[in-house]
C-alpha cells in the first residue's frame, strides 16, 4: 500500500542493515524534517518519553522494531538469556508512557512471537521477531485505510470536521485514525474544512496536525483549544473527529488532555463526536476508564514549553496530566477497522478487542 499523501515522510521504519529503529522527529516539526537513529533500549525510551515518537499506533510500531533491534544487539544463542533481556528491554521500553495500551500490547505481541519460535536458532529468532514488527507496522496501515473507509461514510462533504489533537499520518503508519476520513475524503473530493486545535500544552494539533494536513492540500484552520465553543456555535463543525489511546471495554475512551470538555461541548451543541482507533486500541482488561493510567508530565509543559520566555510565576503548583477520558455516553460512535460501533459499545468492543487480551 502506498500513501499519496506522503510518499516522502515516514514516521517509523526499520533500518535493517544499520540495526535501528528510524523516527522522523516530531519535536522538530514542523521547522524541520529531521530523522534520528535509535539503537539502544535508553534512545527508545526517551524517543517515547520525550514525545519525538507519538500517537499511540506510532509507539506501538516504535516499540516492536525497538524490541527487536535491542535483543538483536544483545545478541546470545541461550533462549533463556534471550529471554531475559527481552523481558527486562520490554518492562524498561512499557515503562516509558503509560497511557496508550498500543505500547504495551505491541511488546507482549513480540514475546508471543518469541515463545512460539523457541525451538528455532537464534538466527531464525531474529526472522521471526522482526517480521512481527513488520506484521504491526502494516496491519496499522491497512487498520487506518479501513477506519477511514468506515469514517468517511459518516460524513457529508464539505463538512466542518473538528479535531483535537493529532491522530493523523505522524501518529500511525500511514493515513491515521481520526484524520484518515479526512484523506480519503481529498482522494474523492469530499472539500472537508478542517478545524484543528492547538492542543495545550505540547501544541500536537498546531505543530503537526495543521503541517501534514496543509501538506496534503486540505483546508485546515488552527484554533486555539478555547475556541472551540464558539467555532461549534458559529455552525462551522458538522463532526467532531478525535484518536484514542486506550478504550475500555465499555466505551470509555483516553485521548488528549482535553478531548472530553470537546465531547461535553459537541453533545451541548448537537454535534456528534467520533472517536476512532485500531481495535489494538480496546482493552478488555479495563472495564470502565477509571482503570485507565493517565500520565502526568513535567509542569515545565505548562509553564515554559514553547514560549519564548517562561510564562507563569516560579514554584506556581501546576496539574500536567497527558489525558483525560471521554465518557462513553458522550461519544456518538467508535470506529475501528472491524466497523462502526454505536451505544451500548459493550458488545461490539467485546468482540473486537484481541484475542488473549481480556483476562491476561
Ligand atoms: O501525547 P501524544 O501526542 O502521544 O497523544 C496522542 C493522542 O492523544 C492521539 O490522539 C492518540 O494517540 C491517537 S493517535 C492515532
Amino acid at each position: 500500500m502506498t500513501n499519496e499523501f506522503f510518499p516522502d515522510l515516514r514516521t517509523v521504519r526499520l533500518d535493517e542493515p544499520g540495526g535501528a529503529v528510524v523516527i522522523l522527529d516530531q519535536t522538530r516539526l514542523p521547522g524541520e524534517e529531521t530523522y534520528v537513529e535509535l539503537r539502544t533500549p535508553e534512545q527508545i525510551w526517551e524517543a517515547i518519553r520525550e514525545l519525538k515518537v507519538r500517537g499511540a499506533p506510532a509507539i506501538g510500531v516504535t516499540a516492536a522494531y525497538g524490541i527487536y533491534v535491542c535483543c538483536r544487539r544483545a545478541g546470545g544463542s541461550c533462549f533463556d538469556d534471550l529471554c531475559e533481556t527481552f523481558d527486562r528491554t520490554a518492562a524498561y521500553l512499557a515503562s516509558s508512557r503509560p497511557t496508550a495500551v498500543n505500547l504495551s500490547a505491541a511488546l507482549e505481541r513480540m514475546r508471543n512471537c518469541l515463545l512460539a519460535h523457541r525451538d528455532e536458532p537464534a538466527a531464525g529468532i531474529w526472522d521471526r521477531l522482526r517480521d512481527e514488527a513488520e506484521a504491526i507496522r502494516r496491519e496499522d496501515a491497512t487498520a487506518c485505510r479501513q477506519i477511514g473507509e468506515y469514517g468517511l461514510s459518516l460524513l457529508e462533504p464539505g463538512a466542518g470536521i473538528l479535531t483535537h489533537c493529532n491522530a493523523g499520518h505522524l501518529a500511525t503508519s500511514e493515513y491515521g485514525t481520526a484524520l484518515a476520513p479526512l484523506y480519503l475524503g481529498q482522494e474523492r473530493g469530499y472539500g472537508f474544512r478542517v478545524y484543528a486545535d492547538e492542543t495545550r500544552p505540547l501544541l500536537q494539533g498546531a505543530r503537526l496536525t495543521s503541517y501534514e494536513l496543509m501538506r496534503a492540500g486540505i483546508d485546515v484552520t488552527l484554533i486555539c483549544d478555547n475556541m472551540a465553543s464558539l467555532v461549534m456555535s458559529e455552525g462551522r463543525v458538522q463532526a467532531v473527529l478525535v484518536g484514542c489511546d486506550r478504550i475500555a471495554a465499555n466505551g470509555d475512551a483516553a485521548n488528549k488532555i482535553g478531548t472530553s470538555g470537546v465531547a461535553v461541548l459537541a453533545r451541548h451543541y448537537g454535534i456528534p463526536f467520533y472517536v476512532l482507533g485500531p481495535t489494538s486500541t480496546i482493552d478488555a482488561d479495563c472495564p470502565t476508564g477509571a482503570s485507565i493510567p493517565i500520565e502526568q508530565r513535567d509542569p515545565a509543559e505548562v509553564t515554559e514549553a514553547h514560549y519564548a520566555q517562561r510564562m507563569a510565576p516560579r514554584n506556581v503548583k501546576v496539574y500536567n496530566p497527558a489525558f483525560d477520558v471521554t465518557p462513553c455516553d458522550l461519544i456518538t460512535a467508535i470506529v475501528t477497522e472491524r466497523g462502526i460501533a454505536r451505544p451500548p459499545f459493550d458488545d461490539a468492543l467485546r468482540a473486537w478487542s484481541l484475542p488473549g487480551r481480556a483476562g491476561r
